[in-house]
């Protein structure tokens, strides 16, 4: 009777399930409500999409879906807040430019944002993944690492230099050294392990793990630490570098001339913030379903009606024109 497991192997589905969607941009400020809570203004600044409950402080009891009213990602149910720092060009007068962002393939229309994945597994056997719960927090990433080792302790925190809009191979951790001709896709994959019981921790990162061997990508098992497996969660930054990539602009060393809003010109200091902030149980429904891309059992509205959800910034500065100094007197260092 061997014929029996191996029909059932055959007739199993391949799960190649994943939700992939846009959220257009809340507000780019000089906001941290995880690292700088209370603080008005974050040492650097910051570019912000998802649910209007985005504040200066965002109390871990109140979830952004009891408070927000909209959201600019394109599952409506979505609230949550999605962070990275700001990509800045530095001209050869030492002054900066603000890059633009741009909107994913499909998501053209959306103004500037992110693409935000959650992957339940890429296994061809479904096995459940836990969602994040209500008050769940993390960040990956450290602003302040440098040199390629540091940036090695994070998995896949990458660039990628895009030929075009659908480049999606030669990823690397730190800045692409020659002009990209369609722009620099900035990638941030979180850890994929939970230790089940805390929804943040002091240094936002401890209470989650990678896994213990392989990788998500290979179905690698959690760490007994860390047991349960929450599902990837991976940010898409498209920074529209295009108008800067005449090399006459760029520095007479033969260096590339972009800097993160904190001051990092290698780019190993790529990192990302998340606050959940799914209403209900949506976002754990769909996980169970295995949905592919577009999901049925979600809320959907258009990127226009997500558009309007953006936000004003609460402390006004002037992040655009040629700056003399980064935000905040960031040093590039
Ligand atoms: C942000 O926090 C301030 C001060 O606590 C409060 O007045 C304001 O209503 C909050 N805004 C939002 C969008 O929650
Ligand atoms: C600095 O360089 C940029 C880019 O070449 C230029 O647009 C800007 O006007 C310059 N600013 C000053 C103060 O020279």
């Amino acid at each position: 009777m061997l014929w029996k497991p191996i029909l059932l192997a055959l007739l199993a589905p391949t799960i190649h399930a994943l939700l992939r969607f846009s959220c257009s941009q809340l507000v780019i400020e000089r906001l941290d409500p995880l690292v700088n809570p209370g603080i008005s203004q974050s040492p650097h600044l910051h570019q912000i999409i998802g649910g209007n409950a985005f504040n200066v402080s965002m109390d871990p009891a109140i979830s952004p879906a009891d408070q927000a009213t909209c959201t600019t990602c394109t599952f409506s149910e979505d609230t949550s807040n999605y962070w990275t720092a700001v990509l800045f060009f530095r001209a050869r007068n030492g002054t900066f430019k603000r890059v633009p962002i741009k909107g994913n393939s499909g998501f053209e229309s959306s103004s500037g944002g992110m693409t935000v994945y959650y992957t339940p597994t890429i296994a061809s056997t479904a096995a459940k993944v836990t969602a994040f719960k209500k008050g769940f927090r993390m960040i990956v990433g450290n602003p302040s690492y440098r040199t390629e080792a540091e940036a090695k302790q994070f998995r896949q925190l990458t660039y990628t230099c895009l030929q075009t809009i659908t480049t999606r191979t030669g990823e690397t951790l730190d800045f692409p050294k020659k002009p990209c001709p369609v722009g620099v896709m900035v990638n941030v994959r979180f850890p994929t392990c939970w230790d089940g019981v805390n929804l943040d921790s002091p240094d936002h990162m401890s209470h989650v793990a990678y896994p213990q061997s392989g990788t998500f990508e290979t179905n690698g098992p959690c760490p007994a630490t860390h047991p349960v497996k929450v599902p990837q969660l991976f940010y898409e930054v498209i920074w529209d570098t295009t108008k800067f990539n005449d090399k006459a602009l760029w520095p007479e060393d033969g260096s590339q001339p972009f800097v993160w809003s904190f001051g990092d010109k290698t780019g190993y200091g790529n990192h990302g913030d998340y606050v959940f902030g799914w209403k209900g149980d949506a976002l754990q429904k769909a996980m169970d379903s295995n949905c592919n891309i577009n999901c049925p059992q979600l809320k959907t509205q258009s990127i226009a009606t997500g558009n309007k959800c953006a936000q004003k910034q609460k402390v006004p500065e002037n992040i655009d024109g040629w700056l003399t100094e980064l935000p905040g007197g960031m040093m590039v260092q």
